[in-house]
């Protein structure tokens, strides 16, 4: 019942075949729904903020709203630093109390991005806080970075990297991709789960960390575009590759667009219907109660981190 690393959440999510959803926070109502669903679920969950939400919200109010959220429900916390670029970034999480950071050097080559995942390593295990870093990269805009192209993670440099660095997770390209448009509309979506499995075989126990992970609902996304929304050919990860990419290495779950989705949806509902309304507790309210819905149905279909608490 605290702030907590990623390190038990991850042990008991790799023995149980489930993994932990990492949820991007940028303000109280995205903190508040993400936490209403883990408590009502019993499940541990990751609240991970990019350098853009921290410039958006400001460093120390995302950690009062986690300390707060924390100190109502008792639910199981691991702050995170997402996409982290570099040791300035890194230590100014460090330094207001997050207990995991990501190194991104995925768009660096294969040995600078060893160097400075090492670098991060030894700065924030001196520190008590856990590291994610990540190998290939994947398509759309990534920290960013924008690639057309997957550059699935190769398996051999994935125990290579692992070994040298230190890491504590490892975040992988098999497929997924950021955004609500991973794919074309009529593109068949295929993980490879042959690359998953060959990193498992060669790291068994590792915690995979997958990113780019909403499935972003064709109902959430009819929603928005009912009241008013233009969002055309959104399309994401079906949610039952996602559960087995669960049952497998996979202990941490990335998912930011689908809030985004939800949250959006809520707002316009409410402006939809009641045209009048300029009561901002109205429907910041409503899109709170989206995002609820939405990582509730996660931990019971995407994640399996019921119960994950006991
Ligand atoms: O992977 C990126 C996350 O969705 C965060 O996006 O940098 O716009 O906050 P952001
Ligand atoms: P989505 O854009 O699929 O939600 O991915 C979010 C993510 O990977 C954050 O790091
Ligand atoms: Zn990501």
């Amino acid at each position: 019942m605290a702030l907590v690393t990623t390190k038990e959440m991850f042990k008991k999510a790799y023995e149980g075949k489930y993994a932990i959803g990492a949820f991007n926070i940028n303000n109280m109502e995205i903190v508040q729904g993400v936490i209403n669903a883990a408590k009502a679920n019993n499940s541990a969950v990751i609240l991970q903020c990019s350098t853009s939400a921290i410039k958006f919200a400001g460093i120390k109010y995302l950690k009062a709203l986690v300390d707060a959220a924390i100190a109502d429900t008792g639910v199981d916390v691991a702050l995170h630093l997402d996409h982290g670029p570099n040791m300035e970034a890194i230590k100014e999480c460090i330094d207001n109390g997050f207990t995991s950071v990501m190194i991104d050097g995925s768009h660096y080559s294969f040995e600078e991005n060893i160097k400075v995942t090492k670098e991060v390593v030894e700065y924030a295990h001196a520190r008590g806080v856990v590291v994610e870093a990540e190998l290939g990269v994947l398509a759309g805009v990534e920290d960013e970075v924008s690639s057309d192209k997957h550059i699935y993670t190769d398996p051999d440099q994935a125990v290579e990297f692992v070994k040298a660095t230190g890491c504590d997770s490892l975040a992988i390209a098999i497929g997924t991709s950021h955004g609500a448009f991973k794919f074309p509309p009529d593109f068949k979506p295929q993980l490879r789960f042959d690359i998953l499995e060959e990193i498992q075989q060669r790291l068994p126990g590792y915690p995979i960390v997958l990113h780019g992970a909403s499935a972003v609902d064709p109902a959430v996304v009819a929603e928005c575009n009912k009241y008013g929304g233009k969002i055309a050919d959104a399309k994401g990860i079906p949610v039952e590759m996602l559960r087995k990419a669960a049952s497998m290495a996979v202990c941490k779950i990335n998912m930011d667009t689908d809030l985004r989705l939800g949250l959006t949806a809520g707002i316009r509902k409410t402006f939809g219907e009641d045209p009048a309304c300029f009561d901002p507790r109205k429907y910041m309210a409503s899109g709170r109660s989206s995002i609820e819905a939405i990582v509730d149905s996660k931990i019971k279909n995407v994640l399996g981190s019921v119960d994950s608490m006991k």
